[in-house]
């Protein structure tokens, strides 16, 4: 690791590493991975190091302050893959020795000896992909694991020393009763996982799900029925002491992911890796997300970075709306005027009364908050507050 860090670095910055690889693709996701062979695992971890040499020498006057480890399947890479790439960054990026840095897992590649390897890198926070504790439901969206291996994983990162853990769920699978929320939000409850992110079920063009639900193997829960596993699980898990910070994450205190606060809160980050994103000084950019073009211009020291644009001043303004409103400490009216030289507060008072008329938003202490209604209806209250 660099050790002179020279007082001219002030900077901070997220990692963002994708690993595009899966061991078999789920029937609902759309994200840019894909199953290879393990020597394909070796080429692109090889390109990955090489871009993390190329970016570690531009981005020398930043501190890494969080690394999210993310795919695809991070936990599927072969042994001690993790530990090498997280070698590369220590050697060629400013460290911090107390930098967040996340892994994502499914339940059945996380191993012993894997949790050993992800302690040993420095890694201190996992995620796993639970989706949703069900057998049936499970195996109907397309997952290769059940209950039984979840729960293994749990207890193996506990005994590995990993406390901060997050387990991911997905809300409104077809034929999911209210029910098997309440009982697996019980059971996530037992197990005292630190942090739960709730995804509502999106449903992607061109995916298996799509095209079962097109062609009626199954439906949907009604949206009445969605809102209300939404509802349960906003309610249950604030009474069980989880603070709902964004719009589908719930944490205990403390246990908020640094990470993913980047990305709400108008901070910078680099991505690493095929089809990540970046957005640093005012620019929004993306590494290619076509895998033979990833490898071959890396191994010709080019990045593939398409669709770069500045984010003037309209466009930042937006941003900060649309992203500061989806997390509960909300738009902050003081920051905002700072930043961009007028008071929302006037310039938008029409609409903010009418908003808190109707129960949208609420203002604390000269924040503008969603409230529970509010983030049902996040789409429509961003609009009105950005609309010309
Ligand atoms: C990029 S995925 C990677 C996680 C890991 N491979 C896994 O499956 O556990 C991150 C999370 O996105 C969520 N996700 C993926 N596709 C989704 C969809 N179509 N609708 C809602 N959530 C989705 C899942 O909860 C998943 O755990
Ligand atoms: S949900 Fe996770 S395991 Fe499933 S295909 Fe997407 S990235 Fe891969």
């Amino acid at each position: 690791m660099k050790t002179n860090i020279k007082p001219s670095i002030v900077k901070n910055l997220g990692l963002y590493i994708h690993i595009p690889f899966c061991e078999k693709k789920c029937d609902y996701c759309n994200f840019v991975s894909f199953c290879k062979a393990p020597n394909e695992k070796n080429t692109y971890v090889d390109a990955l190091k090489k871009e993390i040499i190329i970016q570690g020498d531009a981005y020398k006057d930043y501190i890494i302050d969080t690394i999210f480890i993310g795919g695809g399947t991070p936990s599927c890479l072969l042994d001690g893959q993790i530990l090498d790439i997280l070698q590369a960054v220590k050697n060629n990026f400013n460290l911090d020795k107390n930098a967040e840095i996340s892994i994502e897992c499914n339940p059945n590649s996380i191993t012993q000896q894997k949790l050993i390897e992800y302690k040993h890198a420095g890694i201190n926070r996992i995620s796993i992909g639970l989706q949703v504790y069900n057998n049936r439901l499970l195996k109907l969206i397309g997952r290769l694991h059940n209950k039984k291996q979840f729960d293994n994983a749990i207890k193996f990162c506990k005994s590995n020393g990993f406390d901060n853990i997050n387990v991911d769920l997905i809300l409104g699978i077809p034929t999911q009763k209210l029910y098997d929320v309440k009982k697996e939000l019980h059971h996530l409850k037992r197990l005292k996982v630190k942090h739960i992110s709730a995804y509502g079920l999106i449903v992607e063009e061109g995916t298996k799900l799509s095209f079962n639900l097109k062609n009626g193997v199954y439906n949907l829960p009604s949206e009445d029925l969605q809102v209300k596993m939404y509802d349960y699980t906003n309610k249950f898990l604030q009474k069980h002491g989880y603070f709902r910070y964004e719009v589908s994450n719930f944490a205990k205190k403390s246990f908020e992911s640094k990470h993913n606060l980047k990305y709400w809160t108008n901070q910078e980050y680099l991505g690493l890796g095929l089809n990540s994103s970046s957005y640093c000084g005012y620019e929004r950019w993306k590494n290619t997300d076509n895998y033979e073009e990833y490898i071959h211009s890396i191994n010709n020291n080019t990045l593939l970075q398409l669709e770069k644009e500045k984010i003037d001043k309209k466009a930042q303004i937006e941003e900060c709306v649309m992203l500061s409103l989806r997390t509960s400490f909300g738009l902050n009216c003081n920051i905002f005027k700072q930043r961009f030289g007028f008071d929302i507060l006037q310039s938008k008072n029409v609409v903010i009364k009418s908003l808190i008329k109707n129960d949208l938003i609420k203002i604390n202490n000269n924040c503008i908050v969603c409230t529970d209604k509010g983030f049902k209806m996040l789409n429509q209250v961003i609009l009105e507050l950005i609309d010309d």
